[in-house]
């Protein structure tokens, strides 16, 4: 079956969980789109939607210009399921009553369960997140109660003749345990989809998408190396080879051998045309003698954008500038519809000067680990698409103070034992994010019968599911005496080595 025979279409009322609905239902091997709240019903009768999904959203069914959908969509004989305010609304538009509450109910609460297609394979009692103020009170005809807790008598409502089903809690978070059984109910037993699709599929349509848009015209991409820059470049490649240029700028912060490595894939195994600019003297000198960590941002964010527009003035005019813009990097820079958490040097970032028409983000709406589906799909090796966070600036926030040609080299050699040694013990496997950072504090040691005053290194590993909170791993001390006697044997200049005991918060993954 193709995929797209097999649409669910999620109308968007604003939630702030509205792309993770529609990361559960690609979870559930069924494609889906997120599309305007006031898509006409004619619409999707004409793209064949196999069901859809109200979103929640921030407005009271009472507000003024509350969004509401085409009353119509209630006619096509298609399943809707409609999650908090779209339950609200559904239930307003259908003849159902609204009720205000004086208060808020927030948090995760044991939700009473009758029997109903949606909660099929689990018992009668299920942990919800529950975030609302309005709720469901008279239900419109043909409805009937099939989920509440005491603060809430329709927690879940049905109408499983014409398949309406509204819940009052979110199944697409974490917190809602069973969430994505619900929707997965939803979208194979309500609506009949048959999961077949995957991810390889996006790649697939998003190739076909971007050549039809794209046609005979050129595209730019700035190449970091990182994982979203390099599965978006690789999509680009696929879609339009050699019209597509990659600009590669070497800041001489990067990790050992990372370089390197990049230019191995895209140089030599793209079809597209690759620019490595070496500028490392370039940054080594406008950051030399500085130390405050916001300016050594500041810097290399300035002089990362001269590079690129200067080396993009050597191609002349593009049509498209792309960017591995992912739905996280949206969410945190306020562009999509949640709240603004702290803006992301990715999105927006690139410059005003180079002349393009049109801006592609083609991994927007996904996730990091769907990203990585999509990477290994288009070939990217493991190496580069398992690849853990790295910031913007590099190493130049990873050598606290002055950063130099020296120490860098140093924190890479540390660097890369640290890594392989966690590797090679497998406590990579329990851990998201490990480096090292040299810091700027130099202490006597003896090495022979010599006194030594040299660096100090400090190994920082933690586990994370979201990288805003941490703890650190609990690395075996096995490991790390190994780590530590090769840093100091192996590494000039390094004469102690301390393990980063510290969680997020209050400290930060990053030292600067
Ligand atoms: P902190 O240090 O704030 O880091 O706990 C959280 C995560 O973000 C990464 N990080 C950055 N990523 N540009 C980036 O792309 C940056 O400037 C930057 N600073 C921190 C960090 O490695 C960790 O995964």
């Amino acid at each position: 079956m193709q995929e797209k025979e097999e649409l669910i279409l999620i109308l968007d009322f604003y939630g702030q969980y509205n792309q993770l609905i529609a990361r559960r239902v690609r979870e559930c091997n069924v494609y889906c789109e997120l599309v305007r709240y006031d898509i006409s019903a004619d619409e999707i009768k004409r793209r064949g939607a196999k069901g859809v999904i109200f979103t929640g959203g921030p407005a009271s069914v009472y507000a003024d210009g509350a969004p509401k959908c085409d009353p119509k969509i209630f006619e096509l004989g298609i399943p809707v399921l409609g999650i908090c305010y779209g339950m609200q609304m559904m239930t307003q538009t259908l003849g159902g009553e609204v009720k205000r509450a004086d208060k808020r109910e927030y948090g995760e609460t044991e939700v009473a369960l009758e029997s109903s297609v949606l909660f099929d394979g689990f018992g009668d009692k299920n942990v919800c997140l529950m975030s609302h103020t309005d709720f469901v009170g008279d239900l419109p005809d043909g409805f009937r109660t099939i989920a509440r807790t005491p603060s809430c008598p329709n927690a879940a409502i049905e109408n499983a003749e014409k398949k309406f089903y509204g819940i009052q809690f979110h199944p697409e978070v974490n917190n809602t345990v069973n969430g994505t059984a619900i929707i997965d109910n939803f979208v194979k037993k309500v609506c009949g989809c048959s999961g077949l699709w995957k991810m390889s599929a996006f790649a697939k349509e998003t190739v076909k998408a971007l050549r039809e848009k794209i046609g005979d015209g050129k595209a730019l991409c700035a190449l970091s190396g990182g994982v979203d820059s390099s599965v978006a470049a690789a999509l680009l490649n696929e879609a339009i080879g050699e019209n597509l240029t990659c600009i590669f700028v070497d800041h001489g912060l990067l990790r050992k051998n990372e370089g390197d490595e990049v230019e191995e894939i895209f140089g030599k195994r793209f079809k597209s045309k690759f620019i490595r600019v070496d500028a490392e003297e370039r940054f080594l000198s406008k950051l030399a003698g500085v130390e405050d960590p916001e300016k050594k941002r500041k810097i290399i964010g300035e002089e990362f954008i001269n590079v690129f527009e200067e080396e993009a003035k050597k191609i002349g005019s593009v049509d498209y500038l792309v960017q591995g813009t992912i739905y996280p990097d949206v969410v945190e820079s306020g562009k999509g519809n949640g709240a603004t958490i702290k803006s992301h040097h990715n999105v927006g970032g690139l410059p005003d000067h180079v002349d393009f028409r049109e801006i592609v983000e083609p991994l927007r709406d996904l996730f990091k680990d769907e990203v990585r589906a999509v990477g290994r799909e288009l070939g990217i090796p493991d190496k580069l698409v398992d690849r853990q966070p790295f910031p913007g600036p590099g190493l130049a926030i990873r050598v606290i103070g002055e950063v130099t040609k020296d120490k860098l080299d140093m924190l890479r050699d540390a660097d890369l034992i640290f890594r392989e040694e966690l590797e090679r013990d497998g406590v990579n496997r329990e851990a998201n994010q490990y480096f090292a950072a040299l810091t700027n504090v130099r202490s006597v040691g003896v090495m022979g019968d010599y006194r030594t005053y040299d660096y100090m290194i400090a190994l920082r590993c933690v586990t994370t599911v979201d990288f805003m909170t941490a703890t650190f791993t609990r690395v075996p001390y096995d490991t790390l005496e190994r780590v530590s006697a090769r840093i100091v044997n192996e590494v000039k200049h390094v004469n102690r080595v301390v393990y980063d005991i510290t969680g997020k918060p209050p400290a930060t993954i990053e030292y600067e």
